[in-house]
């Protein structure tokens, strides 16, 4: 057999290399490049211009998400981070929507807010908000360095529906800027985050308590959202066993299912799960179960693993970061087998086209 048909031969039989209907939303294969910030946003928290290229570069993903990006100022924690809340982050989203689609990919953007994790330097000198008045451990980047986080403020009830409205308008932003559909991150120890699990909400009023309490605001801010763009548009992502930011709960299976089967009822078009199959306690599998739209894996997968996965029903899709990162053309390289770039762990979070743009593809 020629290298070729090989080649095509591993595409028609590979579930990684199937297209998929998300909705209304066609990808041309299951592999998604995970939401990864690279802090490069220019004055202004606006997307840099080299972002245009960079996810260009990344089309041939079945569906690209988004790195973070802060629905409103007070949802910013970390220096150069795009925003989705002014006029100039839209124009320049709306370059990097039309690039990618145009290239023939997908693009869904995921809307962010840090709550406590982030520093009065962001906010003139005010203080985080979050469920409640607990620190995080650890430090955050702001423009005169590293800088220890601080104890935030509890959110006064009053306030909550105006944290709703900062998503919702993130929301109709990123419709405005050209995107297919947007994620909502409810992982890695952000706000929606901190109101969901018990070790950083330690409310005592109707977000506060019992899980159907502590997922209340997330799901306020998932009607919201559906409201903007209809449910078959909207992704939601969560880390159930995460402990990033400084993140626990006392019983995650009770937690995340419980927010899994309301998101579910919501009728979301995906839910997507970074929660490595290596990990303790791996709820992954039994989150799938619940959830009747499409399943998003993510953590430290690889070809055969994220193969598996699909043919074995644990998931639909499956999300890559690192990999994604340092090769543009990660669906061709692993279509022939070819080997991967190494990241440059020095450039994820810094620079400008170094270890950004300059990833070397074998094609295009
Ligand atoms: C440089 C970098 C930035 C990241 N930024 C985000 C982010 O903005 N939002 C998010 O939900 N996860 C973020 N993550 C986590 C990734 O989406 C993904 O969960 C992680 O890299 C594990 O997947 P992998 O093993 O395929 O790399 C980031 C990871 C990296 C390496």
């Amino acid at each position: 057999m020629s290298a070729t048909s090989a080649a095509a031969k591993a595409a028609v039989t590979e579930p990684l290399f199937e297209p998929y209907q998300l909705g209304p939303t066609h990808l041309s294969n299951r592999m998604v490049m995970a939401p990864m910030t690279r802090s490069r946003a220019i004055e202004g928290n606006v997307p840099n211009p080299l972002a245009e290229t960079y996810y260009r570069q990344r089309a041939s993903a079945g569906l690209i998400i988004t790195e973070a990006s802060q629905v409103s100022p007070q949802g910013q924690g970390y220096i150069r981070t795009p925003g989705i809340h002014s006029p100039e982050q839209i124009a320049a989203w709306r370059k990097i929507t039309g690039a990618v689609q145009r290239a023939g990919g997908k693009i869904f953007l995921q809307l962010w807010h840090v709550g406590r994790i982030s520093h009065p330097d962001f906010h003139d000198g005010a203080l985080p908000v979050a469920p409640s008045a607990i620190a995080p451990d650890g430090e955050v980047f702001t423009a005169q360095g590293p800088k220890k986080m601080v104890t935030p403020r509890a959110l006064e009830l009053s306030e909550i529906p105006g944290v709703v409205e900062q998503f919702r308008k993130g929301a109709e932003n990123a419709k405005a800027a050209g995107f297919d559909g947007v994620e909502i991150h409810g992982a890695n120890g952000y706000l929606l985050d901190q109101f969901t699990r018990d070790g950083s909400n330690h409310r005592t009023d109707a977000y506060g308590g019992p899980v159907e309490n502590r997922v209340r605001l997330p799901l306020e801010v998932t009607r919201a959202v559906i409201d903007v763009w209809g449910k078959d548009r909207v992704g939601y992502r969560i880390s159930p066993n995460g402990p990033f930011n400084s993140m626990s709960d006392s019983n995650p299976r009770e937690t995340f299912s419980y927010l899994t089967q309301r998101l579910s009822e919501l009728g979301i078009v995906y839910l997507h799960t970074f929660d490595p199959p290596s990990g303790a306690n791996h709820l992954a599998p039994h989150l799938r179960k619940l959830f009747k739209g499409t399943f998003i894996v993510n953590g430290g997968y690889d070809k055969a693993s994220g193969n598996a996965a699909i043919a074995n029903g644990e998931a639909d899709l499956v999300a890559y970061g690192v990999p994604f990162l340092a090769n543009p053309d990660l669906p061709y390289r692993f279509s022939q087998e070819a080997a991967l770039n190494a990241p440059d762990q020095a450039t994820f979070y810094a620079g400008e086209a170094k270890g950004y743009t300059d990833y070397p593809a074998l094609v295009g």
